[in-house]
């Protein structure tokens, strides 16, 4: 059997060591849940989210640690928001074809007024045709294209158009590759998941730049303050926006997954030397940029799954079909495509063999 070559960290990112040691003593040792306890072991664990939460601002350049929110994910900061943001026929959100499924659909769902943003010929938002928002949404870096987009720019050219427009930026994927400063893009929510960037499934983080400003949507324990008669007072932001138990564990592997990320983000010279190989065989075509963060691209006469199917033979994990971002598979008029992204733990001899599988599949 073929030793597993993992070439898919933008769908989710091998876990460092400490994050799994994180979690096991957590689990092992220190286990209990948070905001209910008064024991030893429930305060230290209401110190370990308060100590994640800060880690988690700072690492964004938020500003205090209300501001961050824990959810179980992109998808589910982005479901949240458009709850929160009350909308309706009247109140007109813009997209654009870089979305993920997760950052369109609430707001589709919403019953809001759609509009699609333009893309400019390299495939970024269209600065001069930026269109009028009340709640405008920026995927930071499609996750088939893996482009940085200047988010600040945008940000600022939509309020050009609507001093008061909402900004929420899908951070999931540019989280992994550059700095994130909350402060200096101007936004009023940013979402990303902890396991893109090595720490555990179902935890994200929201951010809010004015917390108090809206009503919650998900009811239930952790979040009020007092009831009394038919008064039911809420607690103040972050908990009021985090009804039920946490996801401890995965709270527990944040801390370490952030350091790590920050400390090794992943080498795109691996992106840039698969480009310059892959560039070279007849079939292929690639979609994305050589300065991307992912590699994707497609191939004459071949169904992405077969490719998909045929590396994986190899033991080569890599990321086939819409990757759940439909629209720029529509604008660039294709079905799907093959997508390649690595971790810091991908080294240039796994990429040197998956190229070796690849072209031995397409010759
Ligand atoms: C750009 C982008 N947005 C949102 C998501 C959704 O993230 P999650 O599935 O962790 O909620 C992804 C995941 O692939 C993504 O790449």
């Amino acid at each position: 059997m073929n030793k597993i070559i993992y070439l898919d960290a933008a769908a989710s990112y091998q876990k460092p060591e400490s994050v799994i040691r994180a979690e096991v003593d957590f689990l092992s040792n220190k286990y209990a849940n948070s905001g209910r306890g008064i024991c030893r072991l429930a305060t230290d664990v209401d110190s370990m989210v308060l100590g994640a939460r800060q880690v988690a601002a700072e690492f964004i350049g938020a500003q205090t640690e209300s501001q961050i929110v824990f959810t179980a994910g992109t998808t589910d900061g982005f479901n949240k928001i458009a709850h929160m943001l009350r909308l309706g026929a009247n109140q007109t959100v813009v997209v654009s074809d870089l979305d993920h499924h997760s950052a369109r659909l609430p707001f589709v769902m919403s019953g809001a007024n759609v509009v699609v943003a333009p893309l400019d010929d390299e495939l970024n938002f269209d600065l001069n045709n930026v269109p009028y928002a009340d709640v405008f949404v920026i995927t930071a870096m499609s996750n088939v294209i893996g482009v940085q987009q200047d988010v600040a720019k945008i940000i600022d050219a939509a309020k050009q158009k609507n001093p008061n427009v909402i900004t929420v930026v899908d951070a999931a994927q540019s989280v992994v590759h550059s700095e994130i400063d909350v402060e200096k893009l101007g936004c009023d929510f940013l979402c990303f998941s902890a396991h893109k960037i090595g720490g555990d499934t179902g935890l994200g983080i929201m951010y809010i730049k004015n917390p108090d400003l809206y009503k919650p949507v998900v009811f239930g324990g952790g979040m009020v303050n007092r009831i009394m008669d038919n008064q039911i007072l809420f607690n103040s932001a972050p908990e009021v926006y985090e009804a039920g138990t946490l996801p401890l564990t995965q709270i527990a592997g944040l801390v370490p997954a952030i350091k790590n990320i920050k400390a090794n983000r992943p080498d795109l010279d691996l992106i840039k030397y698969m480009y310059d190989e892959i560039e070279k065989i007849d079939r292929v075509h690639i979609i994305s940029k050589r300065d991307s963060s992912v590699l994707s691209f497609v191939v004459d006469d071949m169904h992405v799954l077969d490719f998909g199917a045929l590396i994986g033979a190899y033991g080569v994990c890599v990321r086939v079909g819409n990757m759940c971002a439909s629209w720029i598979h529509q604008y660039l008029n294709i079905a799907g495509s093959i997508r390649i992204s690595v971790g810091a733990y991908n080294s240039l001899d796994e990429v040197k063999q998956a190229i070796e599988y690849i072209k031995e599949i397409l010759k």
